[in-house]
């Protein structure tokens, strides 16, 4: 069986070192329990360098830049969170599209440079309320995991793997329904098996993220059959992380 992938996202908290250091330690210290689920914290960038990977606790960052280096103010390369030990890379989050403008071509540019620096992406897709409720879900979910993909044969990834997350279902409270999450987890196979093949859709691990909490996290793995959840305000407290990683497994 497929080990669990369990992200927790920790978006531009907390604001204080000393706090993502005691978050981070609390969290690996009753991680080291989940043999079965590979846990992946992805801080702020500023914090990659102080906090310790190990075997029971890998990091993730949650943006990269697309050029290795250069005179780029203010970005931070693949390459360079590489360096600090960091596995994964997070691309294509709704916020970042959202707040920062990035399209499905900057988006493609970034995860192409991930997987060039031996990174792992974690590349986020997911449908607006407008956009859901006008059934587009699923063409929005085609285009942007073709244009994402595009150009990037199956056998650059080592692994890849794809969050689903419903915008509207990010910090509302209001997560999105098992069975609709399932639809489009097996949605999105069926695309990846169009564009790519039967074995790139198999091996592809999906996983729900949008308002995940331990009451529902085990929802989407038992009964929707997603591969692990990406997890964003639940996973700042390092008891309420840990009873959603022990109720998914
Ligand atoms: P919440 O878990 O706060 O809804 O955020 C989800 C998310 O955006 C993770 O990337």
């Amino acid at each position: 069986m497929k080990r669990q992938i369990i992200i927790a996202n920790w978006k531009c908290n907390p604001i204080a070192a000393k706090e993502a250091k005691e978050l981070f330690d609390s969290v690996k210290e009753k991680a080291k329990r989940f043999k079965e689920a590979e846990i992946i914290i992805c801080p702020p960038f500023i914090y990659l360098s102080s906090l310790k990977a190990d075997k029971s606790i890998k990091l993730g960052a949650q943006n990269c830049f697309w050029e290795d280096k250069g005179a780029y103010t203010g970005e931070v390369s693949a390459l360079m969170v590489k360096d600090l030990k960091t596995e994964y890379v997070i691309s294509g989050h709704s916020e970042r599209r959202k707040y920062f403008n990035e399209t499905d071509g900057i988006v493609n540019k970034k995860l192409k440079a991930i997987l060039n620096a031996g990174l792992i992406p974690v590349f986020c897709i997911g449908e607006t309320q407008e956009e859901r409720y006008n059934n587009q879900t699923e063409d929005i979910l085609k285009k942007q995991i073709s244009l994402g993909l595009e150009g990037i044969s199956a056998n650059k990834f080592p692994l890849l793997i794809i969050a689903y997350e419903p915008i509207w279902a990010i910090g509302t409270g209001n997560p999105c329904d098992a069975k609709e999450a399932q639809k489009m987890r097996l949605f999105i196979k069926d695309v990846l098996e169009k564009n790519y093949n039967s074995n790139t859709a198999e091996e592809t691990m999906i996983l729900y993220g949008g308002s995940v909490n331990s009451e529902n996290s085990s929802l989407y793995i038992k009964q929707a059959g997603f591969n692990g959840l990406l997890v964003g305000g639940a996973s700042l407290n390092a008891e309420e992380f840990i009873k959603i990683i022990k109720q998914a497994l």
